[in-house]
């Protein structure tokens, strides 16, 4: 094997004794061929084999002998050097009377092997016109037919190990036959294709962080399937808590990174690291290129224009480390990426998209030690100068990655599918402004008119002062949905099938939940969907202990970009659950789109709880929007103050009356912040001027009728069941159908 390979993958010694691979991690991408790690040992033998094969397909022979870079090698090397290995150390070892194919290979097809002796030199394997690929696919053949013949009796333990150690080993060597190819393809003006169908990264929505408690953590492989000697000794390690992203970040986030100076600014890198960008000139991922102002980039199918929400591809561990400081964030450890992978529910592209950077360096477990003999070469001598990569990527057989996976690479190395999955620590909360916050925040003052998004109002004295309102005489809703939630409880449940998930959108503490739950025992599984790790720890508890029983998968996300069951739960009945008429705080469209995203995420049939409050005499709403005792509009003001703490704002806040208006346009009660009297107001360095009356609209409260809000519902693929509305104050409760 190549340096390049010596420093890229993870080698392993000796299998564990039955020795199979894992089936933990499921691909996502078009991969044509089966996943045969639990497959009788010689169906996994020919599949392996017959798969390096099949890369080739589109390749011809010429394309197979370059070699674009020291760090790669040509394919046929990597056909030939994968023969060699079982021939080496299976068929020479344990087969008695087995003749060498050629002695020579020996020499020219041993990648590091000390104990094997001296070798071919890495850079020039693209020197090595001979042997010919017609006598490189012989020679496979040839290993092949022998191999067939020892496979077909019963294999020791020993021998079983080594099968399966080079059938990993051939694997890796799949992925680098593609890494490499990409990166000789990507030298040629032409852009040769590696692969039609090759699918390219997928599209989607921005990371969000999720909570871990951490812990003591149980890190490494256990003895029961096969994994690289790396992976183990299984261990425990303690980590504090942290927050990790559910996604990859993206390309269109790169590119921000890019124009914000990520390329030109030293005091995000370190220093090795802007030594090598500067040496190199990097000014983009490695694969990027800038036609007419457009970007693109090379990959296996040629090169593609760069879809900003796909994950972004090929970058180094000094890029990735640069990004994580620019972003406020820093990339996980390997621990708390494998125990995250293990724990932490709607992780998403873990193993199919792009190996993650981590910021272990890679070194032994504790009590760790090297295999005899020459295998034992396999992973522990590079045991030094290189960083961990956890996951694994498009190009990385199925079947092949797990949890426990250690791959690992130099910190510039950027021709392999890398990308970043990025990590924060909760306990020390970032003094650094939310960007989200921040760019809403500022984009919303300069419009006319000014406006701020009523989620903001939620931080932990804004969520105090929410329920404050809920007790105050004037602020109805709570106190009658509650009232009838409590009555219909009963009835609603009946009708519900055993079995039945229940999702609560924006769950807050749960108090209304229980209503639900204490009427029935065909809710059997909980999931709570908030933005509030903390809320939902805490509700968390609470439920635990009063539902023995009950099935609580709890995930942090906002629910209105990123809703799911998860897949524990798939095919089992749904119940969503969205009260508070919460979804009146989203202007129609927005409604719209909500609940039509909930219908496509879930089954025909599934059903839908909600409140909506109802329209009615304006004295009524007014009382409730702007109480006597002032807690609405302290409510509305403390998003100021949010800001002046968060944003660095000057905003004073006794210059702001709070107003809430009737829209009988929109059917909406509004909130208002207006100013009164002219001033200029700064936040985050930027002035913004208040003329005497001007007004900042913070929240719309949309009040339905019975029929407009079973037709919005209706719009979204929603099919009315049950109504409730109470009688004045009116306040609906509707449970719908999935149509
Ligand atoms: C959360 N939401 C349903 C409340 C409402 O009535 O629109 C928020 C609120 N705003 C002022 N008072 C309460």
């Amino acid at each position: 094997m190549p340096a390049s390979v010596i420093s890229s993958h993870s080698k392993k010694a000796t299998g564990s004794g039955t020795a199979k691979g894992s089936v933990e991690t499921p691909r996502s991408t078009g991969e044509k061929r089966l996943d045969t790690t639990d497959a009788p040992v010689l169906v996994r033998f020919k599949t392996v084999r017959a798969r390096s094969l099949q890369l080739i397909e589109h390749l011809s022979d010429e394309d197979m002998v370059v070699q674009s870079m020291p760090d790669a090698s040509p394919a046929k090397w990597h056909l030939a050097h994968t023969t060699w290995f079982f021939e080496r150390f299976i068929l020479r070892e344990r087969s008695p009377g087995y003749e060498p194919f050629d002695d020579r290979f020996d020499f020219l097809f041993n990648s590091y092997y000390e104990a094997v002796g001296a070798r071919h030199p890495r850079p020039m394997r693209g020197l090595l016109t001979r042997p010919t690929l017609e006598q490189v696919r012989e020679y496979r053949r040839h290993v092949d037919s022998q191999m067939r013949g020892l496979l077909s009796q019963p294999l020791d333990r020993d021998v079983d190990a080594l099968l399966q150690l080079g059938l990993a080993h051939e694997e890796q060597h799949q992925e680098l036959l593609v890494m490499d190819a990409l990166h000789l393809f990507a030298q040629s003006p032409l852009k040769p294709v590696f692969d039609p169908e090759w699918p390219l990264p997928s599209s989607g929505r921005t990371a969000e962080f999720r909570h871990s408690e951490g812990g003591w953590a149980r890190i490494g492989a256990s003895s029961t399937r096969f994994a690289f000697d790396n992976e183990g000794p299984q261990h425990r390690v303690w980590l504090g808590p942290f927050a990790i992203a559910d996604r990859l970040v993206t390309n269109g986030e790169w590119l921000s990174f890019m124009c914000a100076g990520g390329y030109r600014e030293s005091r995000f890198w370190l220093s090795d690291g802007w030594d090598l960008r500067s040496a190199e000139d990097w000014q983009s991922p490695f694969y990027w290129e800038q036609h007419a102002d457009r970007w693109f980039q090379m990959t296996p199918a040629g090169l593609q224009p760069i879809d900003p929400a796909a994950p972004v591809l090929h970058v180094s561990y000094f890029e990735a480390d640069a990004y994580a400081r620019w972003a406020g964030a820093r990339l996980p450890t390997e621990f708390e990426w494998e125990h995250a992978a293990r724990t932490v529910q709607g992780l998403e592209q873990l193993y199919d998209t792009a190996w993650q950077w981590t910021s272990s360096s890679y070194g032994p477990y504790p009590r760790f030690r090297t295999a005899a003999g020459a295998v034992g070469e396999y992973n522990g001598k590079f045991m030094n100068g290189q960083i961990v990569l956890r996951g694994a990527c498009v190009a990385t057989p199925p079947g092949h990655a797990r949890a426990s996976y250690r791959n690992f690479y130099r910190a510039g190395q950027r021709w392999m599918f890398s990308g970043i999955r990025l990590a924060r620590d909760v306990d020390q909360p970032s003094d650094d402004p939310d960007p989200e916050f921040m760019s809403d925040v500022l984009a919303g003052l300069a419009r006319q008119p000014k406006v701020l998004s009523p989620k903001y109002f939620y931080d932990d004295r804004g969520s105090e002062l929410f329920e404050a309102i809920c007790e105050t005489p004037e602020y109805y809703l709570t106190r009658t949905e509650i009232g009838m939630l409590r009555r219909v409880a009963p009835e609603i449940v009946s009708l519900l099938d055993d079995d039945t998930v229940l999702l609560e959108l924006g769950s807050g503490a749960s108090v209304k939940t229980r209503l639900l739950l204490d009427a029935s025992s065909r809710l059997s599984a909980y999931v709570p969907v908030d933005i509030s790790p903390d809320a939902l720890r805490a509700a968390g508890e609470r439920l635990r202990a009063d539902y023995p029983s009950l099935t609580f998968l709890p995930q942090v996300a906002d629910f209105t970009r990123h809703l799911e069951v998860p897949a524990a739960l798939e095919g089992r009945p749904v119940l969503a659950f969205f009260p508070g008429s919460t979804i009146g705080n989203f202007d129609h469209d927005q409604a719209l789109a909500l609940l039509r995203g909930l219908r496509r995420r879930l089954a025909p049939g599934d059903r839908l709880l909600i409140g909506a409050d109802q329209v009615k005499d304006l004295e009524t709403l007014h009382a409730a929007y702007d109480d006597a005792a002032g807690v609405t509009a302290a409510f509305n003001r403390n998003l100021l103050q949010r800001i002046n703490r968060e944003l660095d704002g000057d905003f004073d806040l006794p210059a702001f009356r709070h107003e809430a208006r009737w829209n009988a346009t929109f059917s909406r009660i509004e909130m208002h912040l207006v100013s009164t009297r002219a001033q200029v107001v700064a936040v985050a360095g930027h002035a913004f001027s208040f003329e005497q009356g001007e007004s900042i609209h913070t929240e719309n409260s949309h009040k339905f009728t019975r029929d407009s809000f079973t037709h919005l519902a209706a719009e979204a693929g929603w099919a009315l069941e049950r109504e409730w509305i109470s009688a004045a104050p009116s306040f609906g409760v509707f449970l719908f159908r999935a149509r």
